[in-house]
């Protein structure tokens, strides 16, 4: 490339407003929803970097496919567009299409969870753990060592412990009904798998006789991140190594509001035809016939179209040094991040921000609470508000306390992001007075979306 700046690979074709508010008014608005980021409305928030979640911008292609929508009950010419194109990347012979990858997760997990069986992923992510810990079984989480350390700087931290998922078959593989990779691994830090990990794990999971299945929701970022840095790779089409992640696996569970580039949708999509046919008769019963599953014919069409478009090179090589460029501005704010920084958010390491707190004053709401106050910005915590929580009510502090500002797909600018910089240039300075949280009411699951919280005095 003869110049450094890599430029967005996109022109703006339509705009949203975005409303500017005062840091006095955003301090009443978060105290009026118990300091919980998820009560905001979205129109009192200024960068919106809660999740990466369906909150992309479509593409004029993606706009034009949605008008091809067939909205047929069965047989839809937009449900053979959506298979095949799933299949050009995941040649799985069975696709169930899903509202979203959580529904994927319910329904593999019902048929294959229950009490006593044991589900080993690298890290799940807070749904996946949900929908196994739903049905009685215990979730697993078997990540790399370098991978709960932040600052620990490997290309592949989302990798797979091998050793440990090895002992772990061995003592109890006639209770593991699938093992779980999750590309990239978001609870982890958006951190990388390896083809070299994935083809380990594989063969760990063929001599006991388990199946692989992939959480394949941000597959093309992981794809560019292979190509990157794992050697012998960075000659290959993203598209065929998305194809040899697939190629090692029995299956996956998909959110297409991730790197499918589309705002809803997802899937669910494996081989064995016997475990396909139970998952269509959930389907069936809760999503919709199965060629269409709870999506209309439109979005089936988005994200055909978006997963043509998310394999592009430039786009991967904007993506990611765009989520770089705003690691690299917070570290220089003062603030740790985790390392190497990933494809899709940037997590601010809130337990060094915030020294004199301990994890269960939950460090991670305290600086997310202060970034919106300041300027804002709406992040989302990833600690011990989110896993602290056992399924027996009790309480621990979870492997990390993070802070993750996620980026949507194609939705801000360059200087959104220096200006989401230059907030937490100014967090930094205050970080000493920021107060530690307790939590007043809590759901029995999932509780980060809904509780309520109090400043500790
Ligand atoms: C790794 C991972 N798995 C599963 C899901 C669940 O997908 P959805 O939000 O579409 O239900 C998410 C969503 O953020 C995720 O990041």
């Amino acid at each position: 490339m003869a110049f450094r700046t890599i430029i967005e690979p996109f022109r703006i074709h339509s705009v949203e407003p975005l409303r500017v508010t005062s840091e006095s008014e955003r301090r009443e608005l978060i105290a009026g929803c118990g300091y919980n980021l998820f009560g905001l409305r979205s129109d009192d928030v200024m960068i919106d970097l809660l999740t990466d979640s369906g909150t992309g911008a479509m593409s004029r292609d993606q706009w034009a496919a949605l008008q091809r929508g067939d909205e047929s009950y069965a047989g839809s010419p937009s449900w053979f567009r959506f298979r095949d194109a799933v299949q050009e990347l995941f040649p799985f012979e069975h696709v169930i299409p899903t509202h979203q990858g959580r529904a994927a997760e319910e329904i593999l997990f019902s048929v294959v969870g229950g009490a006593g069986r044991v589900v080993p992923n690298n890290t799940h992510f807070d749904t996946t753990r949900a929908n196994v810990e739903a049905t009685g079984a215990e979730a697993v989480d078997l990540v790399v060592a370098e991978g709960l350390d932040p600052a620990a700087n490997h290309p592949f931290k989302g990798n797979m412990d091998l050793a440990g998922l090895d002992a772990l078959l061995a003592e109890r593989s006639k209770n593991i009904p699938v093992v779980f990779m999750t590309v990239t691994n978001n609870s982890g830090g958006g951190q990388p798998v390896s083809l070299e990990n994935l083809r380990a794990t594989r063969e760990i999971c063929n001599r006991y006789g388990v199946p692989l299945f992939l959480d394949a929701c941000r597959f093309a970022e992981n794809a560019w991140f292979i190509r990157q840095r794992e050697p012998g790779q960075g000659d290959r089409e993203v598209a065929d190594i998305v194809r040899e992640m697939a190629s090692l696996a029995d299956g996956m569970t998909m959110s297409a509001k991730k790197d499918g580039l589309a705002n809803i949708g997802g899937w669910l999509a494996m081989n064995d035809p016997t475990l396909a046919e139970k998952c269509r008769n959930i389907l069936i019963r809760t999503e919709g016939f199965p060629t269409y599953g709870g999506l209309a014919g439109r979005d089936l069409e988005a994200i055909a179209q978006g997963l043509k478009e998310v394999v592009d090179h430039d786009y991967l090589q904007y993506r990611v040094r765009s989520t770089e460029y705003l690691g690299e501005g917070i570290v220089a704010a003062g603030m740790p991040v985790v390392q190497p920084l990933g494809g899709h958010a940037v997590y601010i390491d809130a337990r060094r921000v915030l020294p004199h707190l301990s994890p269960l004053q939950y460090p991670g709401q305290s600086l997310a609470v202060a970034l919106y106050e300041a300027g804002g910005i709406r992040s989302c915590e990833i600690g011990t508000v989110m896993f602290g929580r056992s399924p027996d009510g009790t309480e621990k502090p979870a492997a990390l306390d993070l802070v993750r500002l996620a980026v949507p797909r194609r939705t801000y600018t360059q200087s959104h992001v220096d200006y989401v910089i230059e907030v937490c240039v100014e967090v930094a300075k205050r970080a000493g007075e920021l107060p530690g949280y307790r939590i007043v009411q809590e759901p029995p699951a999932l509780r980060h979306f809904t509780a309520q919280f109090e400043a500790l005095a």
